[in-house]
């Protein structure tokens, strides 16, 4: 039986943080795998989400199953967080996921049940476990442009270009901020143009939002999410606490539905509840708790808040000392682009030899497609990558 099995592509991110492990040199520099780190390169545990667990600690008393879709309190206070006032509740379901990847699986899986011709349309470049979940659902997938190679900014009349070609009934998963990989991300008359067109198609939105908060602000990134639920009749949204809450491990996250009515919603809630049952049943809780708690109590939400606002910042400062670092190396502005990106990313760039050169010859490690975690950056790194960024791309 299992000697049937083949090898599979590994996981180009995943691959790169074992090379990372691997590597002996004490001068080795992660800028892979999108996780939060501090300058000392820790992944700190934000302080409302610490609070919170002290306090789950004292109170839980029972584990016991929580019902299927997870709990109520939580999937109120992301759709809160996620959407705002913008759609009438009664026309949303609401399901916890494992992560934001157990949300997307489950989105694809409903798609595929609800409509198996369907093609979902995604961004070139993605994230890559996108085209690899779909792969492994077997759904059919197209790619639009979306990355203008030269300037590292978006295509846009790319993008719309092959939007023209979304046939009713298909999908479109949208980046809801801080595009992975590339950092590159729609203004809002952009989003408006985008969301016109895919209404004129008669195809439904899917959101993919894992990072809001680290772009503009927490309500600046969910412009985009905000915009499509007030005015689409049908779609979807995979959101992922992982990154702006920093509970990685845990696994939380959550698919946001919006149906045609409130009769709709009913059979969208009790099939994104049997996915859960299907899948793993019910979802993992403790993540979820702690982000309900943090998002429902004034003070720790403050402080989360406040937290996530340094974070964000702080990402800012790193993106201009880079930016900054780069043109002092090299006498142009080539690389200026970084200060226009947004969220944990930027994609330099740079040619695969580029990337490999940097990674043998300087210890410097950034996933093929030179995709860079900003996070990864400090005062003490900046120099040293933007004198080796320099010398591969002499
Ligand atoms: C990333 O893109 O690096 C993160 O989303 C982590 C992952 O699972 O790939």
């Amino acid at each position: 039986m299992l000697d049937h099995l083949k090898p599979l592509p590994a996981d180009k991110i995943l691959m790169l943080t074992g090379l990372f492990r691997a590597d002996e040199r004490t001068t080795k520099i992660d800028l892979g795998v999108g996780v939060y780190k501090d300058a000392n390169g820790h992944t700190p545990i934000m302080r409302a989400v610490k609070a919170a667990e002290k306090q789950l600690w004292e109170t839980e008393d029972t584990k016991t199953y929580t019902s299927l879709p997870g709990d109520a309190g939580f999937h109120n206070a992301m759709a809160d967080l996620v959407l705002g006032d913008s759609v009438d509740r009664a026309r949303l379901s609401c399901c916890a996921t494992p992560g934001g990847t157990g949300a997307i699986h489950n989105v694809c899986e409903t798609i595929k049940m609800a409509n198996p011709n369907a093609t979902i349309w995604v961004s070139n470049p993605t994230w890559g476990n996108h085209l690899s979940i779909m792969k492994h659902l077997g759904i059919p997938f197209q790619t639009y442009d979306y990355f203008d190679e030269d300037t590292c900014a978006i295509d846009f009349d790319g993008m719309m270009a092959s939007l023209q070609n979304v046939q009713a009934g298909d999908v479109v998963l949208l980046h809801g901020c801080c595009h992975n990989p590339t950092g590159a991300n729609l203004n809002r008359t952009q989003w408006n143009e985008v969301a016109n067109l895919i209404q004129e198609k008669s195809a439904m939105p899917f959101i993919d939002i894992a990072y809001q908060g680290f772009g503009d602000g927490l309500d600046e990134d969910a412009y985009g999410a905000r915009l499509l639920a007030g005015k689409f009749d049908e779609m979807m949204i995979a959101a992922s606490c992982s990154k702006n809450f920093g509970v990685y491990r845990e696994r939380t996250g959550i698919v946001l539905a919006v149906s045609a009515n409130a009769d709709d919603a009913k059979i969208t809630q009790a099939t994104l509840a049997h996915m859960n049952r299907q899948n793993f049943s019910f979802p993992p809780d403790h993540g979820a708790r702690l982000v309900t708690m943090v998002l429902s109590d004034p003070a720790l939400r403050a402080d989360w808040e406040a937290e996530l606002e340094d974070v964000r910042s702080g990402m800012l400062v790193l993106r201009q000392k880079l930016a900054d670092a780069l043109r002092d190396e090299i006498g142009s502005d080539r690389f200026g682009f970084i200060t226009e990106h947004r969220g944990m990313f930027s994609r330099l760039g740079l040619t695969l030899e580029q990337v490999l050169e940097l990674r043998e010859t300087h210890a410097i490690y950034m996933v093929d497609d030179s995709r860079i975690n900003i996070a990864g950056l400090n005062e003490t790194n900046v120099p040293i990558i933007a004198k080796a960024v320099a010398s591969v791309i002499r």
